[in-house]
């Protein structure tokens, strides 16, 4: 079955709860650090007030489980937004109830309204119908436009479609699914994915899918000591996962067997400790990294490799950090990495905080085909696996 799309819909007049995700990092203040989710969800909500219908905003923030807890109110978002927007954002305290009725029944064409955390109620993340259909109360129009929670079967996302006349995608989704979708199961030929960060137990299942789609796959980041463990390289103390050996092992042959070329790092940036201002030392091509010392970056060779990579595939996704990113000394392949997609002539998609950090320090973001706004609702969708927000709206 089809999804619907907003677009699709006559809206004016109509009551339309929005599902956003506002779950943006703040400041102990509740200063917002970075309002890429905010800005992100603005195509939407400039479509539904253009076009004069009456907009609830909705979303989670935090994990205050189920309970009131003022450190993660939405009321600083309401402003944000509303400055964004351009236009008064009203906000109402709760989710459901007498005080949240009377504030859907005042909006006008074109007003928007958000409504308070909805993990403040317990109902949501147990996904519980009472909850759904109070949220649904009045509503005319379901938009779903979370991307980053559609991997979360919660009552706001999952359980609200079947309570409400219409569920539809917003264009954020849309485009999500677009994008990632084309990395998930059509890509072109000369498909390149890069991938990185700390742990290489949360990337298997994702390297298990991609070993289908993809033409070649390039490994930094501490996940790659325990894949050259596997081939025999002596590392140090870089961070092994020994429970991950065998199921590394087992997606280099995997990856021989389907012809999917497997690129490790050929040299390394290392140290013995992770400080801004140790001495390090270049481990190169063939060399061991001494008992005492842990990669923490991928080396100026391994840099050039990639980059040539980069240049000549089709379509490219990254997820995760070369290095230990957020300590400068160890933050240069990352960031090389960063510039190399910017000019690439490649569809350059990203998805995870770290990348997104690296594109957005080098300055090169408006250069990237997509920046995925989901964290964990990005692997699991380039994983194969089908997402609880997506799959409620092909069958609401
Ligand atoms: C995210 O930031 O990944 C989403 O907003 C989901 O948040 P959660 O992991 O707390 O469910």
């Amino acid at each position: 079955m089809e999804k619907k799309f907003v677009q699709d819909l006559s809206v004016r007049g109509k009551l339309v709860f929005v599902r956003n995700d506002f779950n943006v990092p703040l400041h102990a203040d509740q200063k917002i650090i970075d309002d890429t989710r905010i800005r992100a969800a603005l195509p939407t909500l400039h479509y539904l007030i253009q076009n004069q219908a009456r907009v609830i905003c909705t979303s989670h923030l935090g994990r205050p489980k189920g309970q009131v807890v003022p450190a993660c109110s939405l009321a600083p978002l309401a402003e944000r937004l509303s400055e964004l927007l351009g236009q008064p954002v009203m906000f109402c305290p709760e989710t459901v109830g007498v005080t949240t009725e009377k504030a859907k029944a005042a909006l006008k064409n074109g007003q928007v309204l958000m409504l308070e955390n909805l993990r403040f109620h317990p109902g949501e993340t147990k996904n519980d119908s009472a909850f759904a259909v109070q949220l649904a109360q009045n509503i005319d129009i379901y938009v779903d436009d979370a991307f980053g929670s559609c991997h979360r079967a919660h009552a706001s996302i999952d359980e609200i479609t079947r309570h409400v006349p219409v569920a539809a995608s917003g264009f954020l989704l849309k485009k999500e699914i677009e994008y990632l979708s084309l990395a998930a199961e059509t890509p072109p030929d000369d498909y390149l994915v890069i991938l990185g960060g700390a742990k290489v137990s949360d990337k298997l299942p994702l390297l298990s899918h991609l070993l289908e789609k993809a033409d070649t796959i390039l490994i930094g980041g501490a996940m790659a000591y325990t894949f050259l463990k596997v081939g025999g390289m002596k590392v140090g103390a870089s961070r092994v996962e020994a429970e991950c050996l065998d199921l590394c092992r087992e997606i280099l042959r995997k990856g021989a067997e389907k012809g999917v070329r497997i690129l490790l790092p050929m040299d390394h940036i290392a140290a013995t400790k992770i400080e801004a201002n140790i001495t390090v030392r270049i481990i190169r091509p063939g060399e061991e990294i001494p008992g005492e010392m842990m990669g923490l970056d991928i080396g100026p060779e391994t840099v050039a490799q990639f980059q040539n990579e980069i240049r000549r595939a089709n379509l490219i996704f990254w997820n995760g950090p070369m290095g230990v990113f957020e300590v400068n000394t160890f933050s240069g392949g990352t960031t090389e990495i960063a510039h190399a997609l910017a000019a690439a002539q490649a569809t350059t998609i990203i998805g995870g905080g770290d990348s997104i950090a690296a594109v957005n320090q080098a300055g090169v973001s408006e250069r990237i085909s997509h920046i995925s706004t989901g964290g964990g609702a990005a692997l699991e969708f380039l994983a194969g696996d089908k997402l609880p927000g997506i799959e409620a709206l092909t069958e609401a």
